[in-house]
């Protein structure tokens, strides 16, 4: 159906806007979750969604890995080597337990381009993805936690996980489930505060 161009929207594009507006700012990063992990019907529904995102000369760069027991077992070992060495036994194993209660973890990664440009084109695309699948999951009653975090940054990490680094690029680690609680959203600036209008 395509968009109206009068300056009275029709219903259905109302109904649309009324509802984006509404689930945009209700977003949150969760990061307590209940055990159940959700559906992967509706996690592979979000994905396909996180597709729509724009991307220059349609590179489709995103590349999404879903991670089993192994793998996650693999993430959390070298998160504890590293939380051992710089805070000790105790906190590492804290960490331990703490991340096999996420009950859904999904690694993302960019295809790299053929230069510089591309690659970060390729990059945002995917930070674009990403945000499309967020509403999706809230819009379906599921929560994400988008994560940079050491372990992620560190060499061994996408090897372990099977992904050549020099072809993909990290974009994140994501934690999603069905929220234990829902933080408060952090106010942001006022949007006069980021906007300039230049003549
Ligand atoms: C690229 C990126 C990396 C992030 N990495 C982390 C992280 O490592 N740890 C964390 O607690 N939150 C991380 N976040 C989530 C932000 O902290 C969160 O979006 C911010 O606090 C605003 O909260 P909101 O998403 O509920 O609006 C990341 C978000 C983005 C976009």
């Amino acid at each position: 159906m395509p968009i109206r161009s009068s300056a009275r929207p029709g219903w259905r594009l109302r109904r649309q806007r009324r509802v984006l507006d509404a689930l945009i700012p209700a977003r949150r990063t969760v990061p307590l979750f209940q055990s159940q992990p959700p559906p992967v019907r509706l996690v592979r529904e979000a994905l396909a969604l996180a597709c729509w995102a724009p991307n220059h000369h349609l590179t489709e760069p995103w590349r999404f890995y879903l991670l089993g027991p192994a793998a996650r077992e693999r993430v959390i070992a070298l998160n504890a080597t590293l939380i051992e060495a710089a805070k000790g036994a105790g906190a590492a194993e804290k960490k331990r337990q703490r991340w096999r209660q996420m009950p859904g973890w999904l690694l993302v990664t960019s295809h790299r381009g053929r230069d510089a440009v591309t690659d970060e084109e390729n990059f945002a695309a995917c930070c674009c993805a990403m945000q499309n699948c967020a509403l999706a999951l809230w819009a379906r009653g599921i929560g994400m936690k988008w994560t940079t975090g050491e372990v992620t940054r560190h060499p061994d990490f996408l090897p372990r996980l099977g992904v050549d680094p020099a072809a993909e690029r990290l974009v994140g680690l994501f934690w999603y489930g069905y929220p234990a609680t829902v933080p408060k959203a952090q106010p942001r600036r006022a949007l006069d505060a980021v906007l300039t209008e230049l003549p």
